[in-house]
C-alpha cells in the first residue's frame, strides 16, 4: 500500500498579480520518484518551491490553498521553516556549494543544528559523499575548497550536502541540466540508489531522464497541472492531448 508523504490541494501562487500556479492538485507516495515537466514558464520551479517553503524568500507572493507533510500543513504559522527545509531538501540547477572546503560545505547543517562531536561529523561526512557517490573522488580533498572540484562533483557535493541532515524529501530543480551527459548519467544513478531511503522529486526538461527514473510524472502547462498519472502511462499512453502534444515534441 502507498503512503502518501506530502500533497498540495487548490494551491494558487500569485507573483504580484500574476496567477502562477492555478490550483494544483498533487499527492506524492513516500518512496517514489516523481517527475515534474512541461515547457519553460509553466510553474515547475515555483510549484517545487512552494512545497517547502522557498517562495517565502520571494516579494510579494501570495500562496492560497494548503500543502500538507505527513498531516501537517507547512503553510501553518506554527511551522519552523528552518526544520522544514531540512525535512524537504533542495538541489538545484546549478550547482550552489559554499566558498568552503567540502567537509565544511557536507557538515554545514549540522553545524547549525549545534553538533560539534568531531567523530560524529567525519562519520555523517563520509556517510554522505558515499551515498551521493562521490566520497571516492574527494576523500583525499575534503579540506579543499569545494568550487575547486567539476560541475558534476559539486553538484553530487550539494547532494551530500542536504543528505547530511538526513532528510525525507528531496526537491530537485533540473539538477543535471547544466552538466555534461556522463556527469547527469552518474547523478541519475546516484538518484536511483537514494530511492531506498527517500522520496524525490525532480523538475526535468529531459524526458528520457524523466522516463528512465521517475515512478510518477506529473506534466505542468500555463501554471495547470494537466495530467499526473505512472511515467509509463504518461509516456506510453497519455489521457490528455495536451501531455501527448509535449512529449512528441510538438511544443515546448
Ligand atoms: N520571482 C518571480 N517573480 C515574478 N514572476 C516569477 C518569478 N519566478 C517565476 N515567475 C513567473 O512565474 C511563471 C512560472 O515560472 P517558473 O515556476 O520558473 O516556471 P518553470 O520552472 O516551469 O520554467 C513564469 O511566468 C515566470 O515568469
Ligand atoms: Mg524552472
Amino acid at each position: 500500500m502507498s503512503e502518501i508523504i506530502l500533497s498540495s490541494r487548490d494551491l494558487h501562487l500569485y507573483y504580484g498579480k500574476k496567477e502562477a500556479l492555478k490550483g494544483i492538485d498533487l499527492s506524492i507516495n513516500k518512496g517514489e520518484i516523481t517527475a515534474m515537466i512541461g515547457p519553460s514558464g509553466c510553474g515547475k520551479s515555483t510549484y517545487l518551491r512552494s512545497l517547502n517553503r522557498m517562495n517565502d524568500l520571494i516579494p510579494n507572493v501570495t500562496i492560497t490553498g494548503s500543502v500538507m507533510y505527513k498531516g501537517k500543513d507547512i503553510y501553518s504559522p506554527k511551522t519552523d521553516t528552518v526544520d522544514l527545509r531540512k525535512e524537504i531538501g533542495m538541489v538545484f540547477q546549478q550547482p550552489n556549494p559554499f566558498p568552503f572546503s567540502i567537509y565544511e560545505n557536507v557538515i554545514y547543517g549540522l553545524k547549525l543544528k549545534g553538533e560539534t562531536n568531531k567523530q560524529v561529523l567525519d562519520q555523517v561526512v563520509e556517510e554522505s559523499l558515499r551515498a551521493a557517490s562521490v566520497w571516492d573522488d574527494v576523500k583525499d580533498k575534503l579540506h579543499q575548497s569545494a568550487l575547486s572540484l567539476s560541475g558534476g562533483q559539486q553538484q553530487r557535493v550539494c547532494i551530500a550536502r542536504v543528505l547530511a541532515v538526513d532528510p525525507e524529501i528531496i526537491l530537485l530543480d533540473e539538477p543535471t541540466s547544466a552538466l555534461d551527459p556522463v556527469s547527469s548519467g552518474k547523478i541519475e544513478n546516484t538518484l536511483l540508489e537514494l530511492k531506498e531511503k527517500y522520496t524525490m522529486i525532480i523538475v526535468t526538461h529531459n524526458m528520457s531522464q524523466a522516463s528512465r527514473i521517475s515512478d510518477k510524472t506529473a506534466f505542468f502547462l500555463n501554471g495547470d497541472l494537466i495530467e499526473f498519472d505512472n511515467t509509463k502511462k504518461i509516456f506510453m499512453n497519455p489521457s490528455q492531448k495536451e501531455t501527448e502534444d509535449y512529449i512528441s515534441g510538438r511544443f515546448g
